[in-house]
């Protein structure tokens, strides 16, 4: 199987900004790890980030037909962004939502998420490790 790790807004800065919630290792090294961690079960993963919405949007589109599932770290865009919502409404690969955080011990608004709806299902709260529990859902 091939996946499709997306990374948002703000997520290019894991390591450097906010530690103590997000860690102190790059998006590289964390991208580099997973992409071991998928090749070593006999898939393949393909890397992603931008801070722009439509960006988002657009590769979302472009998963169609491409791949057998997308992991999904919207950033802050998953508590009010609709475009984004939509562009998973609107693929048939099934996305899983991806926060490294436990939103629900954070600020109010992280509490809700306008993607959630239109995913397959949301892992959060294991660090770097969500990525890997999302990537092995399509699997397991
Ligand atoms: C995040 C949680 C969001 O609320 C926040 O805006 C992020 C990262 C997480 O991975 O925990 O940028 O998605």
């Amino acid at each position: 199987m091939k996946f499709l790790v997306i990374n948002g807004v703000n997520l290019a800065r894991t390591g450097k900004r906010e530690r103590g919630v997000y860690g102190a290792e790059s998006l590289e090294e964390v991208n580099s790890q997973l992409s071991a961690f998928v090749k070593a079960h006999g898939h393949d993963v393909d890397f992603f980030q931008s801070d722009v919405e439509g960006e988002l949007c657009a590769r979302l589109g472009q998963a169609e037909g491409n791949y057998d599932g997308v992991v999904l770290n919207a950033g802050a865009y998953t508590h009010y962004s609709y475009a984004i919502r939509d562009a998973i409404a609107g693929i048939s690969v099934p996305v899983v939502e991806v926060h490294m955080s436990n939103v629900y011990a954070r600020e109010d608004f992280r509490k809700h998420s306008v993607l959630t709806e239109v995913c397959k299902g949301e892992v959060l709260g294991f660090g770097k490790k969500s990525y890997q529990l999302a990537l092995e859902s399509f699997w397991l």
